[in-house]
């Protein structure tokens, strides 16, 4: 098969299930590729089509694995949003690698990305604050993230107490959040097919483009 007609297939053969994937314009951008199969999550009504896991490890090769959702994606790279002080931004202030994980079950799809985080600029992290509804940005203050918590109602505290210190809509962004932009070095596409012969596809950066890698399933 031609690396043509490969990512034809991998753009286009679910089981029957799959709705909305464009036919294949047989470019080999993985970001393009990426945002037609995020398309067709969207539209299968799957619950949180944005949730990936997020990989992170300390210096000495500790890896931690947990969600998180998807905000932006662009060539730059692709955005989440936490707490500076959590432990993923500790180990990734210690260790700026990381690497992402999409499921898609209902359309037997996976997506991989590996690659270099950095954070957004605050700019970035002051306009997406300002999407948050006033709740998420109260609770962004009253959660010191991934830090032990002797009882429930201390948290109840903290949220009071920052209704009370912003009680208008504006809330403003906190000195110890915002975002992370993680820039693939690698993104890998995953196809279920039938009797375990499923279709993979690596995108590898390359100067300023991508070399692909077909793989056994
Ligand atoms: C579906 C889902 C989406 C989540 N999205 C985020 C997110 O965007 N940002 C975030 O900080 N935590 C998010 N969480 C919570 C994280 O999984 C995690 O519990 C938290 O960030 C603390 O992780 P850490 O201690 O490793 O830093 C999400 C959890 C779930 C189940």
């Amino acid at each position: 098969m031609s690396l043509k007609s490969s990512i034809r297939t991998i753009k286009t053969l679910g089981k029957g299930v799959v709705v909305g994937i464009p036919e294949a314009a047989a470019d080999h951008d993985p970001v393009e590729l990426f945002g037609e199969w995020f398309q067709a999550a969207r539209e299968s009504g799957l619950y949180l089509p944005e949730s990936m896991s997020l990989a992170t490890a300390t210096p000495d090769g500790v890896p931690s694995v947990r969600m998180v959702l998807l905000k932006a994606y662009d060539e730059r790279g692709f955005v989440f949003y936490t707490n500076y002080e959590s432990r993923k931004a500790k180990e990734l202030e210690a260790n700026p690698r990381g690497a992402l994980c999409f499921h898609w079950g209902v359309l037997e799809r996976q997506v991989r990305l590996n690659g270099t985080v950095e954070r957004v600029s605050h700019e970035e992290s002051v306009r997406y604050f300002a999407t948050r509804s006033r709740g998420s940005r109260i609770g962004a203050w009253a959660s010191k993230q991934s830090e032990p918590l002797s009882e429930r109602a201390e948290l109840e505290d903290r949220v009071r107490r920052y209704d009370a210190e912003y009680p208008g809509d504006d809330v403003p962004l906190p000195p110890f959040w915002g975002g992370y932009r993680l820039r693939p070095e690698s993104i890998e596409f995953w196809q279920g097919k039938a009797d375990r012969l499923h279709e993979r596809l690596r995108f590898e950066r390359s100067g300023d483009g991508w070399r692909t890698t077909r793989l056994y399933p």
